[in-house]
């Protein structure tokens, strides 16, 4: 017994780094200044480089035992170059301190020690639990992926008592993270469950909360890399990767969203993707011949129940072949998509990384071309690299080549041709059926850049960069559209080319309840348009399961129904006119909430703050809300409360400070406390904050149907009678918002002696939406008032509401 438990301690040491075995960097003997940062040269030949890129913003990147690189590149990275701000450094004996307008960061000489304080208020933020230490003696190497790629580097943190931990991109597990560890190494990892990790993605990027204030930490480090929050020690938290260099942003907040802000002006933005991406989409594993994908379609237009667009999966290809069609499923793609663009539908197809490579075929285009390039990945010894995936043996593109990137990107004429509007990347962790867990492949070398690297430092970018070959090949192919790229894998930075689902969930509860957390941490790491296969991917559901999963899913970016191949049909009428019924009025008022979705999710373009929110970014200072995670928001305004468990008509919901609106019933609650509402299968508990102006548009069955001539604004009154929002609107489809080809109308209301008064502010922006009204009505007591009418003339003017 003894035995028993004495392996089994010594098998979760092996698993858990100890980076106390590391050697810590050595002591400072020597400071560097120059315009922009502050080199520390150590007594071992170390260096540690402090970059000040903005007063909220420091890059700390250290060398062991000898200097910093020249090279530093980073696929993750958007903005390089950073206008210098205001800084100075003060040196004493003991210490050196950069002092910005917002932070301070004092590094101890010796033993060297890093620490974090807001500049304002002295109040610590993080500080180094012990010094940034390396593997020099090889100690972990036996526990390592890949040994021979690299050196462990880590930085450990200082716990706090009540530090909150977030983010980290796709995780499987709670919204706080605090008492967990995690790895990121991209996996192909079908029917995960709470706690399966890693899956998909890696995003290492967090945030830390405590006493309401936040700082985020950004590892840039492609390395099979690990996370610690408080789990092997509740004396710090660590991060750490098996190569590269220790290489980390600092964010100083104090609030979140700033630091999403900066975090996106670091790593990219997330472009608005074409204004039907928002509208919903229905996909099944697979829908083939095109009759069937008609018959899909016109099964929802019967039914009256909208949608915007179709996905063929695998099975639309000639063998698996990417950039090919099979000719007799789909004889005439162009006419299939002629076909349903008249009934208002997109067709989106999936495109794997696996170019299929049969031995003596002759005539494949992608395969023979690619070869002749010689833009495959090879092996270290020159051999193809041949991992097996759905079409068999097949080679992947070494996307890190730049003229690889291009001819990728190019081939997608192909589908742009054929009318084609978006394409899915799937498997692109990258996924091999000969070995799932990236051994096959440790000897796969990309050129990255001149490094020749191999596998070790490619596999969590491989997804990233064949995002932004399509996404590129896209945006050149049709310069006057927004490309609409969706993937599974990912790395940062994924944002500025691409959407993503969380890949291939289970049709249970227990994994509808990960919905949430799952896509607030998504959002809170930098990647807001996110979306799960709805009713779930594997597996038998049931009418129930579907209703309350769209329930979660009619207010995500992302809102497609998706279904493997031998799983029980899910599209939402199997189950019967019940169930049906109920998922259209879900569906419908998705599409009257597409102004308010599309003006949020424009703010998450512009500012990095996501749509689909947990409660804690709107009440940062409200400790109720820092681990909440059944119940979430869609921008400042709703909240929800889902149902996530099986025969369960009644729920608590928590509301924070304020006047809060029962969306059904119109009852007014006062917030700071947890009510208990009835939640029968036709009601997702939902929610209007008092002081919202929420716009809402005409009933639609597709995106684009009818122009919106009308936009109905729904007043909800705070408690002082006031409220406010806005508007954004551009044309939906072409990249000219971005050179200012939008409108943005902003709105506000307060209670008068004669009832209520709209302000309507003047429009920003050169889009000209065409004739219409706007329709102003007031919630109060229960029902909405009478509305009133105004010709919008673009100008700033006032409105009076009985
Ligand atoms: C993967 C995807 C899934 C897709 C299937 C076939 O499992 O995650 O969505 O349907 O491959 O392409």
């Amino acid at each position: 017994m003894k035995r028993f438990f004495l392996i089994i301690a010594f098998l979760t040491s092996v698993n858990a780094q100890d980076i106390t075995t590391l050697e810590p960097i050595g002591t400072v003997v020597r400071v560097e200044k120059t315009e922009q940062s502050v080199t520390l040269h150590c007594r071992d030949n170390s260096q540690v480089r402090l970059t000040i890129l903005a007063p909220d913003l420091i890059r700390v990147r250290a060398a062991f035992g000898k200097s910093i690189p020249t090279k530093d590149h980073s696929w993750a990275i958007a903005k390089e170059n950073w206008p210098a701000p205001r800084w100075n450094l003060n040196e004493t004996p003991d210490s050196i301190t950069i002092t910005t307008d917002e932070l301070e960061v004092a590094v101890r000489r010796s033993p060297l020690l890093v620490e974090f304080r807001d500049a304002r208020t002295h109040q610590l933020l993080n500080a180094d639990e012990r010094p940034m230490s390396y593997d020099a003696h090889g100690r972990l190497a036996s526990m390592m992926f890949d040994p021979k790629a690299g050196t462990f580097v880590a930085a450990s943190k200082k716990l706090g008592f009540d530090e909150h931990f977030y983010g980290l991109g796709e995780k499987a597990a709670r919204l706080d993270k605090r008492r967990s560890s995690f790895v990121n190494w991209n996996s192909d990892t079908p029917g995960y469950t709470d706690k399966t990790d890693p899956i998909y993605q890696t995003i290492p990027f967090y945030i830390g909360l405590q006493r309401g204030i936040a700082y985020g930490i950004f590892f840039d480090n492609s390395y099979r890399s690990y996370f610690d929050f408080g789990k092997s020690s509740q004396q710090r938290a660590w991060f750490g990767a098996e190569g590269g260099e220790m290489n980390y942003y600092f964010f100083h907040g104090p609030s979140i969203k700033k630091i999403l802000g900066r975090y996106a002006d670091l790593t990219g933005h997330m472009q608005l993707p074409p204004l039907w991406a928002l509208g919903n989409q229905q996909s099944r594993w697979s829908y083939y011949p095109d009759t069937m994908v008609e018959e899909v379609v016109s099964e929802y237009r019967k039914r009256d129940l909208p949608l915007d667009v179709v996905y063929l999966d695998i099975d639309y290809m000639n063998g698996y072949r990417v950039f090919t069609f099979d000719k007799t499923r789909f004889p005439d793609p162009k006419g299939l998509t002629d076909k349903l663009a008249r009934q208002g539908v997109k067709v989106v197809t999936i495109v794997d990384p696996g170019v299929k490579h049969q031995p003596n075929e002759k005539g494949y285009h992608a395969f023979d071309d690619g070869l002749e390039k010689n833009f495959f990945q090879r092996r270290r010894n020159g051999d193809l690299f041949v991992p097996r995936v759905w079409p068999g043996d097949s080679v992947f593109v070494d996307f890190t080549l730049p003229d690889a990137r291009r001819w990728w990107g190019d081939l997608h004429r192909f589908y742009t041709d054929n009318g084609i509007a978006g394409i899915w990347n799937d498997m692109n962790e990258p996924s091999d059926f000969v070995d799932q867990t990236g051994k096959n492949q440790l000897d796969v070398v990309s050129y990255d850049e001149g490094e020749k690297s191999t596998h070790a430092k490619n596999r969590n970018t491989f997804a990233l960069l064949m995002a932004r070959a399509t996404y590129e090949g896209l945006e050149r192919l049709q310069p006057d559209r927004r490309p609409y790229v969706i993937t599974r894998a990912a790395y940062a930075g994924i944002q500025r080319y691409s959407t993503m689902w969380t890949g291939d969930t289970n049709s249970t509860w227990e994994a509808l309840a990960l919905n949430i957390p799952m896509f607030t941490s998504l959002g809170l790491s930098g990647e807001p348009f996110v979306g799960s296969d709805i009713g779930g991917f594997i597996g038998r559901g049931n009418g129930e399961l579907l209703v309350r999963s769209y329930q979660v899913g009619f207010l995500a970016p992302f809102c497609r129904n998706h279904k493997q191949i031998d799983g029980y049909d899910q599209e939402p009428w199997r189950f019967g006119k019940y169930y049906e019924d109920i998922i259209r009025k879900y569906l419908k008022l998705r599409y009257a909430l597409l102004p308010f979705l599309y003006t949020t999710l424009e703010e998450a373009h512009r500012t990095g703050v996501p749509l689909f929110r947990p409660l804690l970014l709107n009440y940062q200072n409200d400790p109720n809300t820092y681990n909440l995670d059944d119940q979430f928001m869609i921008g400042d305004d709703l909240l929800l409360a889902p149902i996530l468990k099986p025969d369960v008509t009644r729920r608590l919901v928590y509301l924070p400070a304020g006047v809060w609106y029962d969306y059904w019933t119109g009852k007014q609650y006062t917030g700071g406390t947890m009510i208990s509402v009835d939640a029968p299968l036709d009601v997702a508990p939902m929610f209007v904050r008092g002081g919202a102006i929420i716009p809402v548009g005409p009933m639609l069955n597709y995106v684009g149907e009818k122009p919106s001539d009308t936009i109905g604004f729904v007043i909800y009154p705070d408690e002082a009678g006031a409220a406010s929002g806005d508007l954004y609107e551009d044309d939906g489809v072409s990249p000219a918002y971005k050179s200012g080809a939008f409108r943005r109308t902003s709105f506000s209301s307060r209670r008068t002696a004669r009832g209520f008064t709209v302000s309507i502010g003047a429009a920003q922006g050169t889009y000209n939406p065409g004739p219409r009204k706007f329709n102003f009505a007031v919630k109060a007591a229960g029902r909405t008032g009478r509305g009133v009418s105004a010709v919008d003339n673009g100008k700033s003017r006032e409105v009076q509401l009985k």
